[in-house]
C-alpha cells in the first residue's frame, strides 16, 4: 500500500559553535565539552515522499553519501525500529552544507528527519524522546532537535535552550581541506583544555539579553589552535578573511569551517564580496531561530 501523506519538504540548518570549550578527556574516549551552539540560514533540505510499506530509501544529490551510512537514513530507521510502525518512506537529500566542514550538516540530517517523520507519521514521539533517539546517532543530532541558541555539554548530546541572540550576520568560509574530527580532538594539548570559561561567560551574556563583544575573547574555540597548526590551508583562509577586512574570525566545531560574525548586512556583504575576489569559499548567512 502506498502512503497517502503527501510529500513534505523540510529544511535542515547548519550550526556554528559560538564558544567551544574541551573540559577533559573521558574514559568512554570522548572529549567532555561546554559549548553554545546556534543555528545558521546555510540550509540542507530533507524532502519526504511516499513509499510503499516497509521501504525505506534515500537518493541523495551527492552520489557518495548515498549508502546505507547515510544519518538521515539511519535516522529514519531507528524511528521506525523505535516506534514498531512498518510504513514506508522515500527521502530525497539536497546537499548545501560543506561536509565534514564543523557545521553539523549530516547531523542536522538526521535530527530534521526525526523530527519530520514524527510528524508525517504522526507518531506522537515526545521531544524527549526525539532526543533520546538523536543522542543514539550522533553527539550533535540532539541539539538540531531543538535548534536556535542552545548550550551543550557532555560529549554534545546534553543541550539547554537558550534565550535567542540578537540576530547576527554571518560569512562563513569553507578553507580547501578535510580535517578528521578523532584527530583534531587527539591533537589536544594540555593549554587547550578549560573549565568551560568562555562559554559560561557568553551565556551569561546571552541569558541577561545582550550581545557581548564579539572578540577573540568572547568567542573562544579550544580545538582552533591545534587546526591552525596542523592545517596551513585553515590558517590562510582565516588570514584572507582577516584581509578582507573581517575583525573577527572563529573554527566552528572541529573544523575547517570558519566564520566571521558582523551586526550589520553592510560590513557583512564587504567581507564576504573581497573574500569571495580572493578565491576564498565563502556563504553570507545569518543566526536563526529553534525548531521547538
Ligand atoms: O559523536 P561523533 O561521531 O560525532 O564523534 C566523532 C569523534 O570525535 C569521536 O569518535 C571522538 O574521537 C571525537 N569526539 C570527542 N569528544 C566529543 C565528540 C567527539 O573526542 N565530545
Amino acid at each position: 500500500m502506498l502512503d497517502l501523506a503527501p510529500p513534505l519538504f523540510v529544511r535542515a540548518p547548519a550550526k556554528i559553535n559560538l564558544t567551544l570549550d574541551v573540559l577533559g578527556k573521558r574514559a568512554d574516549g570522548y572529549h567532555e565539552l561546554a559549548s553554545v551552539m546556534q543555528t545558521i540560514d546555510l540550509t540542507d533540505t530533507v524532502a519526504l515522499w511516499p513509499a510503499p510499506e516497509g521501504e525505506v530509501t534515500l537518493d541523495c544529490d551527492l552520489p557518495d553519501l548515498g549508502g546505507p551510512d547515510n544519518l538521515a537514513l539511519r535516522a529514519a530507521l531507528a524511528i521506525r525500529a523505535a516506534t514498531g510502525t512498518t510504513r514506508g518512506v522515500h527521502i530525497e537529500l539536497h546537499k548545501v552544507i560543506p561536509m565534514q566542514g564543523g557545521l553539523g550538516g549530516g547531523s542536522s540530517d538526521a535530527a530534521t528527519t526525526l523530527c519530520a517523520l514524527n510528524a508525517w507519521w504522526h507518531l506522537g514521539l515526545s521531544d524527549a524522546q526525539l532526543l533520546a533517539l538523536a543522542a543514539e546517532l550522533g553527539s550533535d543530532v540532539p541539539f538540531f532537535i531543538v535548534g536556535g541558541t542552545a548550550h551543550i555539554a557532555g560529549r554534545g548530546e546534553l543541550v539547554t535552550k537558550l534565550p535567542d541572540i540578537t540576530p547576527l550576520w554571518l560569512v562563513v568560509a569553507k578553507p580547501p581541506v578535510g580535517v578528521s574530527t578523532p584527530a583534531v580532538f587527539r591533537a589536544l594539548a594540555p593549554a587547550d583544555y578549560s573549565p568551560g570559561t568562555a562559554t559560561a561567560a557568553l551565556e551569561a551574556h546571552i541569558r541577561a539579553g545582550r550581545l557581548p563583544n564579539l572578540n577573540d575573547a568572547t568567542l573562544h574555540n579550544a580545538l582552533e589552535d591545534g587546526v591552525l597548526r596542523n592545517y596551513p590551508a585553515v590558517a590562510t583562509t582565516r588570514a584572507a578573511l582577516m584581509v578582507a577586512g573581517a575583525p573577527c574570525v572563529r573554527m566552528s566545531g572541529s573544523g575547517p569551517t570558519l566564520y566571521a560574525p558582523f551586526t550589520t548586512l553592510h560590513a557583512a556583504a564587504q567581507v564576504h564580496q573581497a573574500a569571495q575576489a580572493a578565491g576564498v569559499q565563502v556563504w553570507l548567512t545569518h543566526t536563526t531561530a529553534p525548531r521547538l
